[in-house]
């Protein structure tokens, strides 16, 4: 399985649409049948998409199964833990650039897909900054952060209905908060694609921050100048995460961060599963947004 897509719904469409575009460097896909905007960052027709609204929030998590048997089996194991779930038509489907497209609500109204397979593009894919390229295949986009007053209660619904393993769990500082807690969870040998964190304090967005990946550093570094160019709000400067990501985070139009990285842990059957105490080996220098969000 592999984190296939994120949507987000927003107000600022145009400003979103900067984002990806100049600083983050994503090819535009053009509009959706439903009103979306969608996002390409390799061959696929869609990787990320933006949904114009109130919420300023995650809208769709999209879990892509890994061929039609997986498909299938996740749906039994959703059945076996009574959550419902809506089959959504082909017109739904192809909005999201997927063949099949189950929709459900988890824990806290986390806004899960479960898809299979990602449609490949008509199009050539052509980069906005040639050379920065992203690590994606098998492993997925990335990562998202997911703030919930029970870490335990979304870890468990991730494991039990869609197959998630442990790579990690922590407990340590992180951006003012003493003792964020969060598990990071694995779906394929990306070191997390799905973290959900607990902070100790009422939150307005069930996204923290949405993690993408370069294959470089010099891909990271190109879009931390872009980022200082543009005058985006840095929340944490360039540091290395003990997962062994070298990263940065800035300030999205609605509020919570994403963050660039590269060079993160891939996890095997050998891994060994340990609490971290700290998140990162050295940077990471945090400025709280004059908005503020966590992390
Ligand atoms: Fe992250």
């Amino acid at each position: 399985m592999q984190l296939g897509y994120i949507g987000f719904e927003v107000g600022d469409v145009d400003a979103w649409r900067r984002l990806f575009t100049e600083v983050i460097g994503l090819m535009p896909a053009g509009e959706n049948a439903d009103g979306s905007v969608g996002f390409r960052m390799d061959e696929r027709t869609q990787r990320l998409f933006l949904r114009e609204g109130q919420a300023e929030d995650v809208c769709a998590i999209g879990l892509c199964a890994d061929g039609t048997e997986e498909y299938a089996a996740t749906l039994a194991r959703l059945t076996t833990n009574n959550v419902e779930f809506e089959i959504m038509d082909a017109t739904a489907a192809n909005a999201r650039g997927v063949e099949r497209l189950v929709q459900l609500s988890g824990p806290y109204g986390v806004p899960i897909e479960l898809a299979t397979p990602l449609q490949a593009a008509k199009t050539p894919f052509t980069p906005r900054y040639p050379g920065e390229e992203w690590l994606i295949g098998d492993l997925g986009i990335g990562h998202i952060l997911l703030l919930v007053p029970d870490k335990a209660v979304m870890s468990r619904f991730l494991v039990d209905c869609f197959g998630f393993r442990y790579s990690n769990t922590g407990k340590g500082p992180w951006n003012g908060v003493e003792d964020a807690e969060v598990d990071f969870l694995n779906c394929n040998a990306r070191h997390h694609s799905l973290a959900p964190a607990t902070v100790g304090q009422r939150l307005p967005q069930l996204v923290g921050h949405f993690m993408l990946e370069r294959k470089t550093v010099d891909g990271v570094g190109l879009t931390y100048d872009r980022v200082r160019e543009d005058g985006l709000h840095v929340t944490n400067e360039l540091g290395r995460h003990t997962d062994g990501a070298l990263s940065f985070y800035a300030q999205t139009p609605s509020g919570f961060d994403f963050e660039i990285g590269t060079e993160g842990f891939q996890v095997d059957d050998d891994w060994e599963v340990v609490e971290l105490k700290s998140y990162s080996n050295w940077g990471h220098a945090f400025h709280p947004a004059p908005s503020p969000t966590w992390p």
